[in-house]
């Protein structure tokens, strides 16, 4: 499919460049030393992560350890509540070990690590997700495990801190600025500086100096490939639209990895957290403009001084300045439409799947499960395909808490 001028044919070959380009977006930049760390990474991901060896070591990682497939779930329930005819499934990644797609890409990073000879992984989190699956994977395969992670996001995620430290990862408290994602990830990068000859950085989503954003994706990609088989299996057609939350936009990279050359309409959903003013919200692709952070150039919030902006969301795996450059480069196309959710639609979306379901969401997956809701409500007849990227055991104490029982 051609769209745009862009062959979709072709495309998860041909993007990224191999520098690292998806258009202007994408990239690296870094600090030289950082630079032979990630020239190390590059090289290793194109020769590795490309043996028999290690693709047959990961799928059995997959099948046998993290419980993949993951199925797809009619959503019969909610969508007869919706009334209009059109049928809502989810992908269940709330299903992967670990409660999170995230262990999609961090077995894939932490297999990496291992075949590098690297002793230790090192990354940041923000919901803790990424940080439960890489302490997961690397008491697999006997790696040390550093997660840095802002205070607030520490209070705010007990459950997800309680499990990292039971799975043997040392949890470091960042109190700078914020004290969530944003500075969780400066933290973790100044200490993978320090340690790049013994340890790897692991990093928790499209994000990133390259090849992060590229890795990650195609060891997302998993969720995607899935998704489109067993959807034509279930159905006997493709889905009228994909919906996916994005935070950085791993799980909505992965998902839509599987769709982008079909006739399907792609949304990505971003966190309009208590409204429009800047500080509000973290909807980066929907009101930021390009520039370059964390060793990337993509699109992202910044305040008067042209520094990343402070960021808000109910969700704190969505509370992040700016968003993959691969989105960015979507956007631009035109190929994925993003919009945005707030936190009360979000919290809404959270009990209502509750109690229609039986399926209790993650915050973050709760944008992806409220914009479901709104694009059904519109439609006259189709089907609308969700990307449940998590479970939401980690959020219910904190929902409970703010919001009641609804
Ligand atoms: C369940 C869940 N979904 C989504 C996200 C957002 O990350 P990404 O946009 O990389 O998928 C997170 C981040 O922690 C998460 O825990």
């Amino acid at each position: 499919m051609i769209f745009n001028n862009v062959n979709f044919d072709t495309y998860l070959k041909n993007y990224p460049t191999d520098d690292g380009f998806f258009g202007k977006y994408g990239g690296s930049y870094i600090s030289p030393e950082l630079q032979t760390a990630m020239n190390e990474i590059t090289h290793a991901y194109n020769t590795i992560c490309k043996s028999r060896k290690f693709i047959d070591e990961l799928r059995r990682i997959r099948r046998e350890f993290q419980g993949r497939p993951t199925p797809i779930s009619h959503l019969q329930r909610l969508s007869d509540s919706i009334g209009t005819g059109v049928q809502l499934y989810a992908k269940r990644e709330d299903l992967n070990h670990s409660g999170a797609h995230k262990l999609n890409h961090c077995m894939g990073e932490a297999l990496l690590a291992k075949y590098m000879g690297k002793k230790k992984v090192i990354a940041e989190t923000g919901a803790g997700q990424h940080g439960v699956a890489l302490a997961t994977a690397a008491a697999y395969f006997g790696l040390e495990c550093d997660i840095y992670m802002g205070k607030v996001d520490i209070e705010k995620q007990a459950p997800n801190v309680a499990r990292m430290k039971i799975l043997g990862a040392r949890v470091v408290e960042v109190t700078d600025g914020l004290q969530t994602l944003k500075e969780a990830v400066d933290a973790a990068f100044a200490a993978y500086a320090k340690e790049y000859k013994d340890a790897i950085y692991c990093i928790g989503s499209v994000l990133g100096p390259h090849p992060f954003p590229l890795m990650v994706r195609d060891f997302q990609s998993v969720v995607g490939i899935e998704a489109r088989e067993q959807f034509m299996n279930m159905t006997g057609e493709l889905p009228d639209a994909v919906v996916a939350c994005v935070g950085g936009g791993s799980n909505a990279m992965g998902m839509f990895a599987g769709f982008l050359n079909d006739p399907v309409d792609i949304y990505g959903v971003e966190p309009l957290g208590r409204g429009t003013a800047l500080g509000d919200h973290a909807a980066s692709l929907k009101y930021g403009t390009e520039g370059i952070m964390h060793g990337f150039n993509s699109i992202m919030l910044k305040d008067e001084n042209g520094e990343p902006a402070p960021v808000y969301s109910v969700a704190s795996g969505l509370d992040y300045p700016s968003s993959g450059p691969e989105h960015a480069f979507l956007h631009d196309l035109g190929r994925v439409k993003y919009d945005v959710i707030n936190d009360e639609e979000t919290i809404d979306a959270f009990f209502t799947l509750s109690r229609l379901e039986g399926i209790i969401p993650a915050i973050e997956s709760s944008h992806a499960v409220a914009y479901g809701i709104k694009l059904a409500q519109k439609m006259s007849k189709g089907s609308v395909l969700i990307n449940l990227s998590g479970r939401g055991d980690k959020d219910m104490d904190y929902v409970i808490e703010k919001y009641g029982i609804r």
